[in-house]
């Protein structure tokens, strides 16, 4: 308001230090008030009611040490005030100079004193030399403190910068000119057209409040991918354009017979005891499965068949029949692939299997007379095992999974796919080593070569499945099934660069690292 009504009595303003702000009558106080007069300037100028122009000022002011020298005089001229005359009286002992004027202005004003030949040494002592002493430093400070300046220019005032006696402050002042829309009082600017200003007309001659181009803008909130999940994306797109069609998995909770028996797990293997497995306690029983699979499966376990020998262990429906967390996705593979082979056991279709294979294998897959029709499937889903938790591992973690079903699969169809498989990963340096599984064989452990770390590691374990798994299932013999499984952590971890599982998953996961993680692309 200072400034428009100021503007309104004399046109312009030239100076605006010659404003004076209400509570601001100080001239010490000229900095702030330029400060506080540049906030109005902005605002008024942005309404297009004024224009101004801006211009830099230096001034100096004193630091502590140098206010302190003002008031009581420099170093230097402290000390000759300490001393005695030359032969007036004893001389002073540097240590009771020490005691008078504090021991720091003893230290720096005695060089100086002496430089200046205003004292000397007598005997073991200190007295006066001059018989009077102008404190230039004082009187220039002083100067400094009412002017901002020094007369003796800027050699002398680099000299007392030097000594860290005063410091440099930047100012500004402005000269103001009345804008287009000037006007003495301050109208509120519109920021919305309402239906009521057009009714009205009023909007014809309201003000507007003008577009800030400059304005960054709220950051707008919405969700974001789990770094897993765009993982799981990469996957999945992989292999939808390999074919694939997707199994479904949601059943977290399987019976040890679909997860152990039907793939030939023995009922005594390691892998199903209570250390390895999380059992259900309520309910702690399945459903039977269908009874003559159920009947095949048990009799291939324990007195063999399909030129096995089977375990020749005692086979228990109790075990069958606990409930448990499914271990590996194997689980679904393989109720998919018994659903797969309905039509090859003489039964009436199952939709969601056929469609699947429908789906994922395209038109060149083709029904042969015994029903039997390929079929690539794949699935990302969660696991469960009861492990020590540790830096790599949790208590459950995603298996990305993938099974092809077709006529005469051989071993070398399974390292063929795995290469592509891997390579569309980025991962092209693959080793496979033997090793076993219940339900495959042969069985392969997937190594790649990971360049940072410079070593193999291990990416993914696959294999043939056993006959004695497919047989009972109702496959044809000639119909062989290839599978593979890899962890989705595991390439997670190597991709965002975390080598500590719980920064990925769980509550101690950030937010933020969720929402700014960037797309995956392998
Ligand atoms: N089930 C295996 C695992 O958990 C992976 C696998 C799937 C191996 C299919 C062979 C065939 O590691």
């Amino acid at each position: 308001q200072l400034v428009l009504d100021t503007l309104d009595k004399f046109g312009t303003i030239h100076d605006t230090r010659t404003l004076v702000l209400p509570g601001y009558t100080d001239p010490a106080a000229n900095h702030d008030s330029q400060i506080i007069i540049l906030g109005a300037l902005n605002s008024l100028s942005s309404r297009d009611m004024i224009s101004y122009t801006t211009h830099e000022t230096v001034s100096h002011v004193l630091t502590p040490e140098g206010a302190q020298i003002a008031v009581q005089g420099s170093h230097e001229a402290r000390v000759w005030q300490a001393l005695p005359h030359k032969g007036d009286g004893a001389p002073m002992a540097p240590k009771q100079l020490e005691e008078r004027v504090g021991s720091e202005t003893a230290k720096i004003g005695q060089g100086r004193a002496f430089k200046n030949k205003w004292i000397a040494k007598e005997g073991d002592g200190l007295v006066r030399l001059a018989p009077s002493i102008e404190d230039n430093t004082q009187v220039e400070l002083r100067e400094v403190d009412s002017t901002g300046t020094l007369k003796a220019g800027e050699k002398a005032l680099a000299e007392m910068r030097k000594r860290k006696l005063i410091v440099q402050r930047k100012g500004q002042w402005f000269t103001v000119k009345k804008g287009p829309a000037f006007s003495t009082s301050i109208a509120k600017p519109e920021t919305d057209l309402t239906i009521d200003m057009l009714a009205t007309g009023s909007w014809k001659t309201s003000t507007y409040k003008k577009y800030n181009f400059e304005a960054e803008g709220l950051v707008t909130n919405g969700g974001a991918l789990h770094p897993l999940l765009k993982v799981r994306e990469e996957f999945r797109n992989i292999f939808l354009e390999m074919g694939f069609a997707e199994m479904p998995t949601s059943s977290f909770v399987e019976s040890g017979f679909w997860c152990f028996d039907a793939l030939f797990v023995p009922q005594q293997h390691p892998a199903r005891e209570v250390q390895d497995t999380f059992y259900l306690s309520d309910p702690a029983e399945s459903l039977p499965p269908p009874a003559d699979y159920y009947e095949r499966v048990s009799k291939v376990h324990e007195h063999g068949g399909y030129g096995s020998t089977g375990y020749r262990a005692p086979w228990s429906d109790a075990e069958s029949r606990k409930l448990l967390l499914r271990t590996h996705t194997t689980a679904s593979s393989a109720s998919m692939l018994y659903k797969l082979a309905a039509k090859c056991r003489g039964e009436g279709e199952d939709k969601s299997a056929r469609s699947a294979a429908a789906h994922g294998s395209g038109a060149q897959a083709k029904e042969g007379d015994d029903g039997f029709k390929p079929a690539k499937l794949f699935s990302i889903d969660r696991v469960f095992r009861n492990e020590t938790m540790d830096a790599t591992h949790l208590a459950e973690f995603h298996q990305v999974e993938g099974v092809v079903a077709d006529r005469g699969l051989t071993l070398a169809d399974l390292i063929g796919f795995m290469r592509v498989f891997f390579t569309k990963m980025g991962i092209e340096n693959l080793r496979f080593k033997p090793a076993y599984n219940p339900y495959t064989e042969p069985s392969l452990e997937i190594f790649a070569f990971h360049p940072q770390l410079r070593k193999w590691v291990e990416v993914g374990n696959s294999g043939m499945f056993r006959p004695e798994m497919l047989e009972p299932m109702g496959f044809p013999k000639d119909v062989h099934v290839h599978g593979w499984g890899i962890s989705l952590e595991r390439p997670t971890m190597i991709r965002y660069g975390i080598n500590n599982i719980r920064t990925l998953v769980g509550h101690k996961v950030s937010l933020e690292s969720v929402e700014n993680s960037p797309a995956v692309r392998f």
